[in-house]
């Protein structure tokens, strides 16, 4: 039978566009570029998701999610990021920073509108736009600034038809964490062309050395055009728990609540007393995530320093973005050749656009001692390419 007849022009448009997923491990194959953590939340967070299950919590909640949570973030978001929101009118507890982003984008988006990101960047976000007839602009940056934005080349790229200006920070895959002065910058240019600010903040806790992150919305006269996306998959390690939420205005928070609606309804019901959980309990126990994967951090530094290849140094989330030019192969061709003969995994650097060719993504998200075997492997691997030279 011809399916292709029956395929919507945008299922068309997207074919192949996330490439093919291998549920099964393969043996012997270490994956040194995942982007899921390698920890385990609390024991009391399964405790109060176990607890839902036996209270027989497994009806539909409030669309916007169960008003507990929503205190939870709201007071989180005072206490730790300086934003003050309304849990009532300016949250919504959301299946996951992906399905937020989406539901953002489709309350913002007409056909042939622009968002503006700096580049390399999440991939998801170029699919979303694609999927809306949207644009998003990829603004360029280079390893010589570490992958931080320029904002005159931010501002260069703005257009009568651009909407938002979406900020990563610690960015996924470049690891790279905007200055504060940079945010301020790029919210004087959203005043300035009266743009939204669309900040996702999820790798918010995985920053190291003397990098802070900022909220967008924290910073002076930007909450009002500020959109937080945020999630419990990186800081918590509940990828698969599917747990976000979308802090924003009221009117935008109403506007977007028919997508939240037609997609989902509602995030899972017993997946959200996991968040209340979580986020009612001291997080002093994530310091010690923090510290190993800071390790893992100066671990892979040290290696390719001593084998002298580049890398843009990690500042945040738990990626590190490394330069294999030196060896004359494609990202592509690298990491393809990485898994054939090295049995390692890595994630191009073009997963994040154009300017991340010439680079991979590998990760802090593997544990000792396949960590340790995959630097080595590694350190063999890039010997080997330039032996065979
Ligand atoms: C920058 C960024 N935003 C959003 C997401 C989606 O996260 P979630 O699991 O919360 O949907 C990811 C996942 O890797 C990400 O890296």
């Amino acid at each position: 039978m011809d399916y292709q007849k029956f395929l919507s022009n945008r299922a068309k448009e997207l074919h192949g566009s996330l490439g093919k997923q291998t549920s099964v491990p393969i043996p012997g194959l270490i994956n040194m570029g995942s982007g899921t953590p390698d920890f385990k939340p609390p024991g009391f967070v399964f405790d109060a998701m176990r607890q839902a299950l036996d209270e027989g919590k497994i009806q539909y909640t409030a669309w916007t999610g169960i008003p507990e949570l929503r205190r939870a973030i709201a007071d989180k978001l005072k206490t730790e990021n300086g934003v003050e929101v309304d849990p009532d009118s300016e949250l919504v507890v959301t299946s996951g920073a992906q399905e937020a982003l989406m539901a953002v984008l489709m309350a913002l988006l007409n056909e042939g509108d622009e968002v503006l990101t700096p580049s390399p960047n999440y991939d998801e976000y170029t699919r979303d736009a694609k999927i809306l007839h949207g644009t998003l602009v990829p603004v360029p940056t280079t390893p010589e600034s570490n992958f931080t934005i320029n904002v005159a080349d931010l501002e260069a790229a703005i257009t009568p038809r651009t909407r938002a200006i979406i900020v990563v920070t610690p960015n996924n895959p470049t690891g790279t964490v905007l200055p504060r002065e940079t945010l301020v910058a790029i919210g004087e240019l959203a005043v300035k062309h009266d743009l939204l600010i669309i900040s996702d903040e999820i790798y918010e806790y995985y920053v190291f050395d003397e990098n802070r992150h900022v909220s967008m919305a924290s910073l002076p006269g930007l909450k009002e055009r500020t959109i937080t996306i945020n999630s419990f998959s990186k800081s918590f390690a509940m990828t698969g728990m599917r747990l976000g939420y979308i802090a924003a205005p009221a009117p935008i928070i109403e506007a977007l609540l028919p997508f939240h609606h037609a997609m989902m309804i509602c995030a899972n019901v017993v997946t959200q007393y996991g968040g209340v959980a979580v986020l009612s309990q001291p997080r002093d126990w994530f310091k010690d995530i923090l510290a190993e994967y800071d390790r893992r951090r100066k671990a892979w530094m040290q290696m390719l320093d001593s084998i002298n290849l580049p890398y843009s140094k990690p500042q945040g989330a738990y990626y590190i973005f490394i330069d294999i030019r030196p060896t004359g192969l494609t990202s592509a061709q690298f990491v393809a050749k990485a898994r054939e003969e090295a049995r390692l995994v890595f994630q191009p650097g073009t997963i994040g656009g154009g300017a991340g060719e010439g680079f991979i993504r590998g990760a802090l998200t593997t544990g000792s001692p396949k960590f340790e075997e995959g630097l080595e492997r590694f350190a063999d691997f890039i010997r080997t390419l330039r032996g065979n030279a």
